[in-house]
Order: structure tokens, then sequence, then C-alpha cells
């Protein structure tokens, strides 16, 4: 293994520093939450090695969701080492994986890392970030060990329906291959929400957190969902060999969480549904940038327009250093600098508009 930091996590907000930040629109997750606010009280908490597959009324209570039993669950530390777990045990040197580009840049770094035979299913603008299941049928070869896919996609929003799932899942079932699907904004979603997909076929792996929906990336849960006892039982080879169990606290703050999931993450739904129109009311009004419309997820990918003539150098510099306003920069992602993430649902409302503006007063400043 190679490591490489990514650019996404060298120039993360959080490294930059926050009180250098008037508006953040680089987030990809919901408000963090305090605990406190949350109404969680982790009392005399014993500090045990948990169970190492995870606290098992966290994954049953994952597992009832899903419709799987709580032995198809592995809690890990964060979605990011669900990832990893995944990569790392189904990939060796040149072993040849399927992975949309643009995408989560884990998604795509932990395999080049191990040295594997990258094939990318190219999303593009032009056609809405969509692709035809035809097309990454072309893309697998016998060699291909997995196809991984996003959805909510990050960072577009964009969505596939459930018929789609289905006939890439059929797709996975045909070919012999795992799809690897990161659910990980499955709950934020404006169109009907897509089934978990290891509960359709155990040729599905799911992931999926507590960072993006409910506001809770500091306690750094995520979990990989499964069906295939052997290959779980290889993750959690993977899990002990990295970190042998979770911290007891977090599993004890997600069980909690997630108890009470109805009525705690209500009020996030409705703050990035009332964030989503505001965006789309000023995407509408405005001329510089263009946008596919998200479907799901708390971000979005807009591109300055292409008869625009603009210094990206210059515009990020004047975004930040002038604006003090953040965007997640289209290279994060291994796109033009045309391009930019906005996450719409971290920072405050007011934020969100001012913020927005201060990127239109950029690209004008920034014009050649
Ligand atoms: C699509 C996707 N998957 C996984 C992750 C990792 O999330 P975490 O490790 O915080 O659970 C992220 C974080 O941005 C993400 O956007």
């Amino acid at each position: 293994m190679r490591y490489k930091r990514m650019p996404i996590e060298i120039e993360a907000p959080e490294g930059f520093g926050y009180d250098k930040i008037d508006c953040n629109l680089s987030e990809s997750s919901f408000t963090d939450q305090r605990l406190s606010d949350l109404g969680i009280d982790l009392g005399d908490q014993l500090l045990l090695y948990g169970d190492h597959k995870g606290k098992p009324a966290l994954r049953e209570l994952v597992a009832a969701e899903a419709g799987l039993d709580a032995e198809d669950i592995l809690i890990t530390s964060g979605a990011a080492t669900a990832l990893f777990i995944v990569a790392t045990s189904l990939l060796e040197k040149n072993g040849q994986l399927v992975v949309a580009r643009p995408n989560y840049a884990t998604n795509i770094e932990t395999p080049r890392t191990i040295g594997a035979d990258i094939t990318y299913l190219d999303l593009r603008f032009e056609t809405n970030f969509g692709f035809e299941v035809g097309e990454l049928e072309k893309l697998i070869t016998p060699a291909t060990k997995f196809i991984s896919l996003t959805y909510p996609h990050n960072p577009t929003g964009v969505m596939i329906d459930e018929e789609k799932l289905m006939e890439i899942i059929a797709l996975a079932e045909r070919k012999n291959v795992f799809l690897l699907f990161d659910e990980t904004y499955r709950d934020m979603c404006f169109v009907k929400r897509l089934p978990v997909a290891a509960s359709i076929s155990e040729k599905a792996i799911s992931i999926s957190s507590m960072s993006k929906s409910y506001g809770l990336p500091g306690i750094r849960i995520g979990w990989i969902q499964c069906r295939d006892k052997a290959l779980m039982e290889t993750f959690l080879a993977a899990k002990e060999q990295i970190c042998i169990t979770n911290s007891v606290l977090d599993e004890e703050v997600a069980y909690q969480y997630l108890l009470r999931k109805d009525k705690l993450f209500t009020p996030n739904t409705a703050a990035i549904r009332r964030n989503f129109h505001i965006l789309k009311g000023f995407m509408s009004r405005q001329k510089l940038l263009e946008w596919v419309e998200p479907q799901g997820g708390c971000v979005c990918f807009p591109r300055i327009r292409k008869e625009i003539s603009f210094d990206s150098a210059r515009f990020h510099g004047i975004l930040l250093n002038k604006y003090a306003t953040y965007v997640g920069k289209g290279h994060w992602f291994e796109q033009d600098e045309r391009y930019m993430r906005i996450g719409y649902s971290w920072d405050k409302t007011e934020k969100l508009e001012k913020g927005m503006m201060n990127v239109i007063k950029a690209i004008e400043e920034a014009r050649l």
C-alpha cells in the first residue's frame, strides 16, 4: 500500500481553520450536532472492548430498518473505514473494479493505493450525471471484482430509482461481481428512498454512516451490511486488524440516536428541504452557474458556465480571502475547476444565501 493524502483532506476546512471561514459551503453533512441537544446520556458507561462486530443492540436497530439480520451488520469507524475494509478485502494489486467518477474520493483513492486496475464509469454533466446499465455492463470484464456506486451521489446529489438499482443488482448477479453500494446519504432524499441494496441480494454490499444525515461525524460510526457470511468473516478479520472494536462511547451515542431517530431526524429533513428550495430559487435567478438539480443528499455540483472565461486560482482566492467563503473545489473530485461542490445544509441558512452571493461576486471579479 502506498498512501498519499487526498486534496479533499489536505484542503479540508477543519485543517484550514473554521474560524477563518464565514460561509462554509464546503461541508458534505448536515450541521454538526451537540450531545446535549440530542438528549443523549452516556451515564456510567463501562469502558470495555465492545463486541467485535459492534454493539449488538445497535446492529439490531440497523438491521431491523434494512430488513436484515443483526449478523449481516458490521459496525465500523465511519463509512470511510467500511470502504477501506471492503476495498482491501476484495482487491489485490492489479485487481479489477469499476468505479463511478466523480465520487467520494476514498471510493477511488483506496483502490488506487492498493494498485488496483481501475475502470471508471464517468458521470457527465451533459447526461445529468446519469448512466445506462448497458454502458456499465460493457465495462465489466471476467476479472472485475466489484462495481462501486454511490447513491444519493456525492458530489452531485443525483439519484437512481429502484428499478435501476434492481437492474444493476441483476447485472452484478449475472456477471458474478459484487456491488459496493455507498448509501451514506440514503436518509436524505427528495425522491423515493432506495431499499438497502444488501437486503436485495447477497452480491450487494451496502455502506452507511451516522455522519451525514444526522450530523454526527465526530462519533465515527458507520457500517457494512452484507448477507454473504464468508465475506462478512473476512470484513471482521480486517476490522480486527485495524481497530479490534469501535469506541463503546461512539456506539452508545449512535444507539441512543437511532432509538429516537424519528424524533431527532425530522427537523434535519425539514431544514435540508428548506435550504434546497432557497438554493433552487437562487440558481434560477443567476446567470453564471449551471447545475444538475440534486434529488438527495445535501450537496450539489454546479459549474461556471462554459462561455465564461475566468481565472480559477483567482476565483478561489477572492472567494476565500476576500469573502471568507469556502466551497469544495472541482479538483477534489478529479473534475475541472469550473465545478464546485456546494454543501447546503451544514452552515446556517443565511450563510448559504450570503455564501452563494459571494460565489457570484468572486466569479465576476475573476473574469478575464
Ligand atoms: C459518499 C460518502 N461515503 C463515505 C463517506 C465517509 O463518511 P464517514 O467516514 O464520516 O462515515 C463520505 C464522507 O464524506 C461520503 O460522502
